[in-house]
């Protein structure tokens, strides 16, 4: 009888034990080195391929940004019609904000009385920035309804948030521009850069329209730039608010600076982004040339009823968008290939903007030891 105290028993009990620890050992070891055998080869190809550029947020119908607002009045349904037909052409995706009515809210009584439209026009991208900090958008571009912009907006923007990811000296963890910027001034009839910040300069750019083509632009031209040269930097002041981008963080001190401020309030809305630029509220970055465009809507509305056929080829509706895509959006919808400039000295005059890339940018800057400038 084997008592539960015999060594019978307790001998072979430290030998399974052993054996037990042993084999358990071995099991987990093949398993950490199949693991590991596993991950080596999935994660090789991963690495290259997997990983994805933030970057290529930029090419979402949304172009990196969490909506795109478009204000439209619903009295210019023409309007919308265009913004409609060239978003479908160039794959974006808008949402339209109503521009607000002018006769409606003319007898609210305490606001400046000078200027009916104006006010209707601060109100009405008042009411976008408003909509970003209900909805709790981490941002959004907002454009104006006359904006026309180029068929390669989006590579245009890849090279704009590498030059100001740069320039932030920044990360692109939660916005393909950079972590720090606050407004993205991309259509603009005139922009001061700050001259003691880096800029980025792309000496050939084909669609950087040349100054004489742009329309009336209300600051020099940066120093530094020229014909088909493009330049993004950090900004001090800009004009027109045709297209911009702003985050929360701005749309919240936008309405903050309107709803603490006791100051006489700025009667154009550009002139209130300007002044939170030139402050240094917010923190912002522009191009030069503007990135966005307009549409000549008042020469359409003020030419001869048969002006298409009449005008020679030359003549464009489109104000300084090098490969417009209101003026091409008959060759997009028709399947070319090529695209129309709609500048003169234009470098090329018809394009395949399949076959348009980033152009090389270099990043410039200066410290004390003087000058410096590198690829970027
Ligand atoms: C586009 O990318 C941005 C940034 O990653 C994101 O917030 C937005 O939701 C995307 N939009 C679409 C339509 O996928
Ligand atoms: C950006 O990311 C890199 C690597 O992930 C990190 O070393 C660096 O500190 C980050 N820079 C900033 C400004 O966050
Ligand atoms: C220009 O940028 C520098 C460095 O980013 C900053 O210190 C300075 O305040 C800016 N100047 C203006 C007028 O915005
Ligand atoms: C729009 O076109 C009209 C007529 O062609 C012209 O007079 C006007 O100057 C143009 N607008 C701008 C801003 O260039």
């Amino acid at each position: 009888m084997i008592s539960p105290g015999s060594p019978v028993r307790l001998i072979p009990r430290p030998r399974r034990k052993s054996s037990n620890v042993i084999v358990s050992f071995l099991v987990i070891l093949a398993l950490l080195w199949f693991w590991s055998f596993q991950r080596n080869i999935a994660s090789r190809p991963a690495a290259c391929e997997d990983v994805p550029d933030p970057l290529d947020a930029i090419k979402n119908g949304t172009l990196g940004f969490e909506k795109i607002f478009v204000i439209n009045s619903p009295q210019r349904l023409d309007r919308r019609d265009a913004i409609v037909l060239g978003s479908s052409a160039t794959g974006l995706h808008v949402d339209f904000i109503d521009q607000m009515d002018l006769h409606q809210d003319s007898a609210k009584g305490n606001e400046p009385t000078n200027g009916l439209e104006e006010i209707a026009a601060f109100r009405s991208h008042l009411n976008a920035v408003q909509r970003i900090v209900a909805d709790r958008l981490a941002s959004a571009l907002i454009f104006e309804d006359d904006v026309d912009w180029d068929v390669n907006l989006k590579t245009q923007l890849k090279g704009f948030a590498r030059g100001a990811q740069k320039i932030q000296k920044s990360n692109a963890s939660y916005s393909p521009y950079g972590d720090s910027w606050d407004l993205l001034w991309l259509g603009h009839c005139g922009v001061k850069c700050n001259t003691s910040s880096p800029v980025q300069i792309m000496p050939h750019d084909i669609t950087a329209i040349s100054a004489r083509f742009l329309p009336p632009y209300s600051y020099d031209a940066p120093a530094g730039t020229g014909n088909n040269v493009r330049m993004t930097c950090k900004m001090e002041e800009a004009a027109c608010s045709g297209a911009y981008a702003i985050s929360y963080r701005a749309s919240q001190k936008i309405l903050a600076a309107l709803t603490l401020s006791t100051a006489t309030r700025a009667v154009k809305f550009e002139g209130l982004l300007s002044q939170l630029c030139h402050d240094g509220s917010l923190e912002c970055y522009s191009s030069y040339p503007s990135l966005v465009g307009r549409w000549n809507w008042t020469s359409r509305e003020t030419g001869p009823s048969d002006s298409i056929q009449e005008s020679d080829s030359h003549a464009s509706l489109s104000m300084g968008a090098m490969y417009s895509t209101l003026q091409n959006v008959g060759r997009l919808l028709d399947g070319e290939s090529r695209v129309q400039a709609t500048v003169d000295d234009a470098l090329v005059p018809e394009l395949n903007p399949d076959l348009f890339e980033v152009p090389y940018a270099v990043l410039q800057w200066t410290d004390e030891k003087g000058g410096h400038e590198r690829h970027v």
